[in-house]
């Protein structure tokens, strides 16, 4: 065995010195880390080279796959081998033999560097999920209760293991939310586990690595099921009550075990299982959680329960044909908050501020009288008298009693005496104050309500930090509202509405890129696209939905999330993995607006969403979105080989920018349309601007801001636009002037009033449309990376394969620092005045290169750590 392990290696030695310096590290198969459960039968494969040198590069890998890692670490491989590939690619699509459902794969990288001396090698691996839906052996159950039934299911089942164990996997398939449990003990680390989707088309699985969790002799299996958008009880305007897909959870369970003998066993759903009602007495992921502890049924999922009391269950047929691995990023709780402010309005009315808002849950532990009701209420502001308010959040909900109260969960005491905890499992609210209304008097302290900030757990990608305290905080609040609208899909806001509107992820998807490691959840978003659009190519505005949107809101100003996103995963991984499953979709889109819209000229569209006051024609913006989709398909035609939709795609943009500078540019004027912020910044940022009036056009938006004294006069969409129209068009200092700026209608407005998040409005006393955790306004987060860090990835060689680097010293800021961590390693860019002098560091990661922008130079530069003194004389 040590010969097999070892020969390998001291070949590989012997022929090619090691590279000390030069490793591959960060391994990734399908952008996660040593993944469980993958579907993919051609797996992504992708490492960074960690070199220090300057101008490190790759010059070769070679790749070894096989299901036994001894061997593999020893470079010999039964699924794959690649021999020495020549070149810097990082990012592999998996080629070998076919691979195995329920197999454990190994891989090995080693890499070349510069000289082309061999790294050591580094191994990761992946293991294969069911694959095919023929796979499953268990059946769909359920507690065969009616849908409009509120307590939630128990399952459970015991099983007898004889041999020892050597491996156990959990596959659970669910329509609508669950807790698993093994012996007692909560199963991973998940939250409102399977993502959303459109439940009728494509269905989500996740698995487990139970080995520890399974033991000899017996064990016992227990399930609760939640409703989360499956089961949707509450009533609100966008009747997800009336869903197609709507029915009572069920789910569909495999645990595989694999012996120690090489034998294989499953112990699947079926007529073992039996059910009963939980003291999960309502649960809605949209309003809350009821739980009445005196309900509970202790050791119900633990060995020797006596269940002779519980229900047989019954068959289901499977929700949906297409059952797939859940490969992404799941949802945790990421920061736990403890109050900031306590107040003790009565010995029965408390009320906690959790210091900042968030996506998430509360908690509360409580010793009381059983039978003491515990109401507690969540909401972003509080009224003048010092109570919760909802008055902003609750004005699409449509309850049709007061059973079921907004943002509200309603836990029963069970027992007489000691401290008892309760957290809602199945849903999840936005809000930074916590009210807590009890029937009986009971004593609460300031610790005793805590709060989870709940989201996709994607990867920190990004950093920003500058002289401006204000600026910094607008960088934070852009990510805090990010992320409380990140839960497996992007959402408009965590509270009022939950939905997945394209057009706010469209703009919010540049600034969660540079941030965050977020293409798991944006994948799966557009395969929940791909379910969602008609065979017209019309798509909803809200994805997933019931039904909603496909007759509002979904104009190619919202719906471009098809282009947008697939484009933008492009420019920062390098993929073009979904540039190529969505082409056929982007595809139909287009030809539907080309259709409908014969001159080039598009009225579809909701518009500038919430301007500050100038209004801008529908036409004009969504004519500009539809231009850049159209470019993105000509640019993806291209990449893809499709010589004649290339040719039909850039010539229908010629077309629709004829179209569109005929009737909106003023020549006399050098202004489109009125000339407002948006206006300008809308055809500028998208490219419809032809070249020889753009120096016109962006003057003149500057002249603009000027004269609205440095404040935004934009909606939704100008937003977007605004801040990289100026700073790619040498107005940087006045972007930056407008990103700054404190006094209303600004960002700085919202964060010296005290904000966390962004909010959906400029007046923070706005009348309605006031959810105060909105990502809709949250490009100015990309922005940063680009405007004053000057990062920005390189269309010719996505994925910062090749980094633009133009940084702006902006007048009235000293200094600026942003890193960005793309798939090559960590790119940097920061500069601070000194003196008469602006210090510059540039930092490029191993195997990529960039083109470094100064004033009055331009440097072509490798891998390294770069740092110029400019006189400041030269940036001003
Ligand atoms: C949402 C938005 C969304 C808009 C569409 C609102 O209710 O919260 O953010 O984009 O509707 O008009």
């Amino acid at each position: 065995m040590l010969k097999k392990i070892l020969l390998p290696l001291l070949l590989a030695c012997c022929f090619r010195t090691l590279a000390a310096d030069c490793r591959p590290t960060h391994l990734q198969c399908e952008y996660l880390t040593d993944p469980l459960g993958i579907d993919a039968p051609a797996p992504r494969l992708s490492w960074e080279m960690d070199d220090p040198r300057s101008g490190a590069r790759q010059t070769w890998y070679s790749l070894v796959v096989g299901t036994d890692s001894a061997q593999v670490m020893g470079g010999a491989g039964d699924a794959w081998q690649t021999g020495t590939i020549h070149g810097a690619v990082q990012l592999v699509v998996y080629k070998g033999t076919e691979l195995h459902s329920f197999t454990k794969y190994y891989w090995r990288v080693v890499i070349g560097d510069s000289a082309g001396l061999a790294s050591a090698p580094a191994m990761g691996s992946f293991e294969m999920g069911m694959m095919d839906r023929r796979n499953w052996r268990g059946g769909w159950i359920s507690d065969g209760n009616d849908m409009t039934v509120k307590p939630a299911p128990y399952f459970r089942t015991e099983f007898a293991v004889g041999k020892r164990i050597v491996s156990a996997r959990a596959y659970i398939a669910v329509a609508g939310l669950y807790e698993l449990t093994i012996n007692g003990r909560r199963v991973g680390d998940h939250l409102l586990d399977p993502m959303y989707t459109r439940f009728d088309r494509r269905l989500l699985y996740v698995t487990y690595d139970v080995t520890a969790d399974v033991q000899e002799g017996r064990n016992c299996l227990g399930v609760l099921l939640g409703n989360g958008w499956y089961n949707h009880q509450s009533t609100a305007v966008w009747h997800f009550d009336k869903a197609p897909w709507r029915n009572r959870p069920a789910f569909c369970m495999d645990l595989r075990l694999t012996y120690a003998d090489g034998s294989v066993e499953t112990v699947t759903t079926g007529k073992n299982w039996k059910t009963a009602l939980s003291p999960v007495v309502f649960n809605s992921i949209y309003t809350g959680e009821h739980y009445d502890a005196r309900k509970e049924l202790p050791g119900w999922n633990t060995v020797g329960f006596i269940d002779t009391a519980w229900k047989e269950v019954v068959w289901r047929s499977a929700p949906a044909e297409t059952i797939v691995a859940q490969a992404m990023a799941p949802i945790r709780a990421a920061v736990v908050l403890h109050a900031k402010t306590f107040t003790r309005i009565s010995d029965t009315d408390y009320v906690y501020d959790m210091g900042r808002n968030i996506a998430g849950v509360s908690s509360i532990a409580i010793a009381g009288e059983a039978g003491t009701v515990v109401r507690m209420v969540h909401g972003e502001r509080l009224s003048a008298d010092g109570h919760v308010d909802q008055s902003n959040i609750n004005v699409h909900y449509r309850p049709t009693d007061d059973s079921d109260p907004f943002q509200t969960d309603i836990y029963v005491l069970g027992k007489a005496d000691g401290v008892q905890r309760f957290q809602p499992r199945f849903g999840y609210k936005g809000f930074q104050y916590v009210e807590v209304f009890l029937s009986r008097p009971a004593v609460l302290t300031p610790a005793s309500v805590e709060a989870s900030f709940l989201h996709s757990d994607v990867a920190a990608a990004g950093s920003v930090a500058s002289g401006n305290r204000t600026l910094d905080k607008i960088w934070e609040a852009t990510n805090n509202s990010y992320l409380s609208n990140l839960f497996g899909y992007p959402t408009d806001c965590p509270q009022r509405e939950k939905n997945g509107w394209t057009g706010d992820a469209a703009i919010a998807s540049e600034t969660g890129l540079y941030n965050f490691d977020g293409i798991t959840v944006y994948e799966k978003w557009l395969a929940d696209h791909r379910d969602e659009q008609q065979p017209n190519g019309v798509l909803p505005s809200i994805i997933p939905t019931d039904g909603w949107g496909y007759e509002w809101g979904n104009g190619p100003d919202w719906t471009s999330t098809i282009a947008i996103i697939p484009w933008n995963l492009y420019l920062f991984y390098g993929d073009t993995t979904a540039l190529s499953r969505c082409y056929d979709n982007i595809r139909r889109y287009v030809e539907h607006i080309d259709e409908g819209y014969p001159t080039g000229l598009t009225t579809w569209g909701l518009g500038d969403w919430i301007p500050v006051k100038t209004k801008t024609p529908v036409e004009l913006t969504s004519t500009c979105y539809y231009y850049a989709d159209v470019m993105i398909l000509a640019k993806a035609a291209e990449l893809f080989g499709r010589t004649a939709d290339r040719q039909r795609y850039l010539a229908l943009a010629e077309k629709i920018r004829a179209a569109f500078t005929a009737k909106y540019w003023h020549p006399s004027l050098g202004i489109y349309d009125e000339g407002s912020q948006t206006q300008l910044s809308v055809a500028l940022y998208w490219g419809i601007v032809p070249d020889s009036i753009r120096a016109k056009a962006a003057a003149a938006l500057a002249r603009r801001v000027a004269a609205d004294g440095y404040h935004l006069d934009v909606g939704l969409l100008g937003t977007k636009a605004i801040l990289d129209a100026l700073s790619e068009n040498g107005y940087a200092g006045t972007a930056y002037r407008l990103a700054a700026q404190e006094t209303y209608p600004s960002w700085g407005w919202w964060i010296v009033n005290g904000a966390t998040t962004l909010y959906e409005n400029w007046p923070i006393d706005a009348k309605s449309d006031i959810s105060m955790n909105h990502i809709m306004f949250g490009q100015i987060g990309a922005w940063l990376y680009k405007g004053l860090g000057g990062i920005r990835p390189d269309p010719a060689e996505p994925g910062f394969r090749h980094v633009i680097v133009e940084p702006h010293f902006v007048a009235g800021l000293d200094h600026f620092e942003a890193r960005h961590r793309g798939p090559y390693g960590l790119i940097g860019c920061a500069w601070r005045r000194e003196k008469k002098r602006v210090r510059v560091e540039v930092v490029i990661p191993a195997n990529s290169s960039a083109t470094i922008v100064l004033p009055g130079r331009r440097m072509e530069v490798g891998a390294g750590i770069y740092r110029w003194e400019l006189a400041a004389a030269l940036v001003h």
